[in-house]
């Protein structure tokens, strides 16, 4: 049964942990269902994964709604988060409310997420809860912000920072959000954070106190190599096995090994034309 909002907040408020993995493609998306996640994230990681750009910043709202169509399609159980590209909602609250609307609307996801905790982010998501779309925020290493931040580093390491961080959420939640991402932070912060707030906080790379965890599928089962974080586990080997497949087909196809015709060949049905052979 695809959990709510209120099963979220009862688990987090029971310290029942939620299980949060992003998904991209309509296959693993049905994987992930089977296998009992909570929630699904889309991410505009989907940019890097999945469309190799360098970034995020390529990926488009058509991309988003294509790919939160196709998981909807692979996992329609599951609680699904659609990420808003960048500048998808930078610019007024009447196109951020536009564009959550488009996720809504033409892929069905369940909430939409969007990055950082500025004032102007906080309005945003005010007018899109307004309306009456669960929102998600997102603060500490956010990739949309990586030109001013120098890069993907983790967030929230001096005092100061942390406390900074620990307002945005607070005003993020203030501001109407359902949920909060906290990304690439101290264990101690992300466990401030969760502290502090009522709306379940959901982690990556912010240590174990969070009320879930989310990973990047392709990190946390060997797919995706470009680089991993220090905060992934990794729970398998699909790069190995598909290079194994690969590399044995490859093989196969050139040594006239595959295909075998006892095996993988149609036979004939009409007798005059079994005189063809
Ligand atoms: O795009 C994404 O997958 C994300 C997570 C890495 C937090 O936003
Ligand atoms: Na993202």
């Amino acid at each position: 049964m695809k959990r709510s909002i209120i099963d979220f907040r009862r688990m987090a408020a029971e310290g029942e942990k939620i299980v949060y993995l992003t998904g991209y493609d309509y296959l693993t998306a049905k994987y992930e269902e089977r296998a009992g996640v909570d929630m699904i994230l889309v991410g505009d990681s989907l940019g890097m994964v999945t469309l190799g750009h360098e970034t995020t910043y390529p990926v488009t709202m058509d991309d988003m709604i294509a790919h939160c169509s196709a998981v909807r399609r692979g996992a329609p159980n599951t609680f699904i988060v659609g990420d808003m590209p960048y500048m998808s909602y930078q610019i007024s609250d009447e196109e951020a409310v536009f564009n959550a609307g488009r996720f809504t609307k033409e892929s069905l996801v369940d909430a939409i997420k969007l990055e950082g905790g500025t004032d102007s982010v906080c309005e945003r998501i005010k007018a899109i809860a307004d309306v009456g779309i669960l929102v998600m925020g997102h603060i500490g290493l956010t990739p949309q912000f990586a030109a001013q931040m120098g890069g993907y580093k983790a967030q929230g390491k001096s005092a100061d920072a942390a406390i900074e961080l620990v307002k945005q959420a607070m005003k993020i939640e203030e501001a109407g959000a359902a949920f909060i991402l906290v990304e690439g932070v101290p264990a101690v912060v992300g466990k401030a954070i969760t502290e502090k707030l009522s709306i379940p906080v959901l982690g990556i790379g912010a240590g174990s106190y969070t009320d879930g965890q989310l990973l990047i599928y392709a990190d946390m089962v060997g797919y995706y190599d470009d680089f991993t974080p220090k905060f992934v586990k990794k729970y398998a080997d699909v790069g190995g096995e598909l290079l194994k497949g690969f590399t044995a087909y490859c093989e196969e196809v050139r040594s006239g090994a595959f295909p075998d015709d006892s095996k993988h060949a149609y036979v004939i049905a009409d007798e005059e034309a079994a005189e063809l052979e």
